[in-house]
């Protein structure tokens, strides 16, 4: 494939380990369209601070996320991984996209409302305008193509609308309207407890997921006692429906084999759940070890990521400073 004129752009926060459902949803991504463009990838510190986070924690969480991108497969020499809290214009263009948002627009975000639950008037300012924050990371560089997982496709509804509102208010045609990139398949996996929550980071239960730096023999573990249902596999699409915990795990198995429900279905039909958790945690083995194997090597030097996270700072400071200024001019700023 040749290299096309897309920016993406996309971001991570660093507030626990990667988990499957990072890999799958986000980052499998994130590398596929390695060649599609130019990528700049961030981790999310500032964004992490939303909610406390303890200094050293966040630390060590940011060189451990680096590593897992890094692990996962992204080319840094040719394209930019960096901490976004390196590079000011974030939060400059953050701020103008504060007064461009209307609260409204905020108030709608279901995320915010699912973070703060009922104690909303106990979370900070920023856990609400953080959307804001997101839209300026990605029009920081004009990125046209932003991968993610399900759970941020409002938050890139808004990035759209900010690009809108903004090109409209002042009457130019400054900032792109993106694209979402959101896997159909993987664009959500549930927790391996709970399968009308999705796998998250942030889960107080280390069994509700996979870690990509578990040891092997925890992968399997937990797969073993991961919540089924009382049936033998479906061998098509119609039987699936209605068991939440078949269709999460089967297409976790799918994904990790680059293979459709439908022909998974056909292989692994009529099997009982002992036999299709064996030959699940097998998979997740084979494609999560080599990936932890390079976090733990990269993390014994962590100068190596430092290295790259402060040149990833410098070229992403190279494609914004110039879009900051322009939009510093359309606002009339002297
Ligand atoms: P976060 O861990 O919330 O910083 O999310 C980082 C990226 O991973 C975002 O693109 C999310 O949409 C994606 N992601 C997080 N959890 C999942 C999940 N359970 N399934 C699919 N994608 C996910
Ligand atoms: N908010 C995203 C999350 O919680 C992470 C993120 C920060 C992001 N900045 C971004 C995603 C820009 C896409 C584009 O998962």
């Amino acid at each position: 494939m040749t290299m096309t004129n897309k920016i993406i752009f996309s971001g991570i926060q660093p507030t626990g380990q990667l988990t499957l459902g990072n890999y799958l949803g986000a980052l499998k991504n994130w590398n596929k369209i390695q060649d599609d463009g130019k990528c700049i990838y961030s981790i999310a510190d500032q964004h992490a601070i939303t909610v406390f986070q303890d200094p050293k924690s966040l630390k060590n969480a940011t060189l451990e996320l680096s590593a897992g991108i890094i692990a996962s497969g992204i080319d840094t020499n040719k394209h930019i991984l960096f901490n976004q809290s390196g590079n000011p214009n974030h939060s400059e263009l953050g701020w103008y996209f504060n007064c461009i948002a209307r609260m409204g627009w905020l108030n709608r975000m279901t995320q915010f409302k699912e973070k703060s639950g009922k104690n909303s008037e106990k979370s900070s300012v920023g856990l609400f305008t953080y959307p804001n924050l997101q839209s300026a990371d990605i029009l920081a560089y004009h990125a046209t193509h932003v991968p993610v997982g399900e759970d941020q496709k409002q938050h890139l509804e808004l990035c759209r609308d900010i690009a809108q509102k903004f090109n409209h208010d002042y009457g130019v045609d400054f900032f792109p309207i993106i694209e979402p990139i959101i896997n159909e398949q993987g664009g959500r996996i549930m927790s391996l407890k709970d399968s009308n929550k999705k796998m998250s980071k942030s889960d107080p239960s280390d069994n509700s997921r996979i870690n990509l730096t578990d040891s092997k023999e925890l992968i399997v573990k937990k797969f073993k006692k991961a919540t089924s249902d009382a049936h033998l596999l479906p061998s098509s699409k119609k039987e699936l429906e209605g068991r939440p915990e078949a269709s999460n795990l089967i297409s976790i198995y799918a994904l990790l084999q680059d293979k459709t429900v439908e022909s998974v279905l056909k292989e692994i039909g009529g099997l009982g759940w002992g036999d299709f958790k064996n030959k699940l945690a097998d998979v997740a083995v084979e494609k999560i070890s080599p990936i932890s194997d390079e976090i733990n090597r990269l993390m014994k030097d962590k100068g190596e990521i430092e290295n790259i996270l402060n040149k990833g700072v410098i070229k992403s400071r190279e494609i914004s400073q110039p879009i900051i200024d322009k939009t510093k001019q359309i606002i009339g700023f002297i």
